[in-house]
């Protein structure tokens, strides 16, 4: 059996992967030439722990990578992982996605296989039925459930634990048609991942699933969020403590109630929004999961509020961040509250200094030389008269009154609450802890 993935990003480069160095023949595609060459010299395009090891497994093995998709007529498995980004409207952008099936169908035109294409991105319901299934019908000439199966395979894995998500999923979700198709590829999944429930369902519910999912992690991270706002404004009052216990009830669940400067990353902000859009498209008034947004966009006005309370104008001081990653163990700063927060600073006339253990070179091509990037957490903070902490990197753990000796003020705004523990001789002002001042 040979397996085709289109895309490789995050999804489709941790899959590759991971199939490759289980001895899978697999060939990733994608149509950036530049990335291909090095992803087939076993450099990943991103951090990601572990991808880089199991990408060279792969490479050992039966892997292949490459930019020409006419290699997808000798596959049996085609996963579909391109992106979907948002538009500017917040309405999801299907343009690659279109693009990507129109070639897969022009080529499974000429295939004598019964293959399979899955769909991974993340895609608004009716896609794949109304939009995806067409053009593949019109480009291959084939009929799909007779000649070609087609299956929604929606996504959970999270950065910075992409590959052993890839590896034990909680779940694995098959939207489609009751085919030969869909019974092959559940007999894949079963063998694959023997402890995954395989959840069998129709398209539209597999692609609102995923929906689900991450509006709900949204709304989980905007209730502690709000609640952590409440808790700041009771002297004493600790949000990590609140959140432990309720994470206690099993009914609430322990994960995502981690209070902070607001949900960031390349999915929730992304899908949040595209769901929203999609529900006022089809005359449901989105009013819940509006307030979820709104509440997250609301944390970076709260903390600059904060800010301002503390110093004055920021006009000309200098702001340490520390953090530009939108989560550690990633060197990702796509929608990262982080950046936002700069930009912000920025505009109020701040001058600015950041701190990242993965992420400088990214926030490089964003800033350029409009602010300035350290190495060490210690050059970072001198002459400081302010620093944020914005990732819960575990370096930032280890600041302590030595660490901080160079500030020009010691103040230091903690969004994760990583040094609430720590005797900081500084006005430490923590996220959700309430201050008497
Ligand atoms: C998210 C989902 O968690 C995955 O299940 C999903 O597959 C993925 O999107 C996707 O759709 O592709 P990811 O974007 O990697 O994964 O990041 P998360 O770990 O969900 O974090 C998102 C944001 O929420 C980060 O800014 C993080 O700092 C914030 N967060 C998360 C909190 O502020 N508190 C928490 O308790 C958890």
């Amino acid at each position: 059996m040979k397996i085709g993935i289109v895309g490789l990003g995050f999804v489709g480069l941790s899959l590759t992967s991971v199939l490759a160095s289980k001895g899978f023949n697999v060939v990733g595609i994608d149509v950036n030439k530049e990335k291909c060459s090095q992803i087939s010299k076993g450099i990943p395009p991103f951090f990601e722990p572990d991808l880089e090891k199991t990408l060279r497994n792969g490479l050992r093995k039966k892997l292949e990578i490459k930019s020409d998709f006419s290699v997808i007529h000798d596959c049996d498995l085609i996963f579909v992982t391109v992106g979907t980004p948002q538009n500017r409207t917040g309405a999801i952008d299907l343009s690659i996605i279109k693009k990507a099936i129109a070639s897969i169908g022009n080529n499974i035109k000429v295939s004598k296989k019964q293959q399979t294409i899955l769909i991974k991105s993340t895609v608004v319901p009716g896609t794949v039925k109304d939009i995806i299934l067409p053009i593949l019908e019109k480009n291959s000439k084939k009929k799909a459930g007779r000649d070609f199966g087609l299956i929604s395979n929606p996504e959970f894995l999270q950065e910075s634990t992409a590959i052993k998500d890839t590896k034990f999923p909680h779940a694995v979700v098959l939207g489609g048609y009751k085919t030969k198709f869909m019974k092959k590829v559940q007999e894949f999944f079963t063998k694959l991942h023997p402890n995954s429930p395989i959840i069998i369902t129709n398209h539209q519910t597999a692609e609102m699933i995923k929906y689900a999912n991450n509006s709900f992690l949204a709304t989980k991270i905007s209730f502690i969020n709000q609640l952590s706002n409440i808790c700041q404004n009771i002297p004493g009052a600790n949000i990590d403590d609140i959140a432990k216990t309720i994470g206690l009830d099993p009914r609430i669940g322990r994960l995502f109630l981690n209070a902070g400067p607001g949900y960031g990353g390349s999915c929730l902000p992304k899908d949040m929004k595209a769901l929203i859009n999609f529900a006022d498209r089809i005359g449901v008034k989105p009013s819940f999961l509006n307030e979820v947004e709104k509440t997250n966009q609301k944390q970076i006005t709260n903390m600059i509020s904060l800010l301002e309370r503390k110093m004055g104008s920021i006009n000309r001081k200098k702001i340490t961040i520390l953090g530009t990653a939108f989560k550690p163990e990633t060197d990702d700063i796509r929608d990262s509250i982080s950046i936002k927060l700069i930009k912000k600073l920025i505009e109020k006339g701040a001058r600015i200094i950041v701190h990242d253990p993965k992420a400088i070179e990214n926030t490089k091509k964003i800033f350029l030389n409009k602010i300035e990037y350290s190495e060490s957490i210690i050059n970072a903070l001198t002459n400081s008269q302010c620093a944020i902490i914005m990732t819960q990197w575990k370096e930032y753990s280890k600041i302590n009154n030595n660490t901080i000796r160079r500030m020009n003020k010691k103040l230091i705004i903690d969004s994760r609450r990583i040094l609430a523990d720590k005797n900081i001789d500084a006005d430490y002002q923590a996220i959700g802890i309430g201050n008497n001042n």
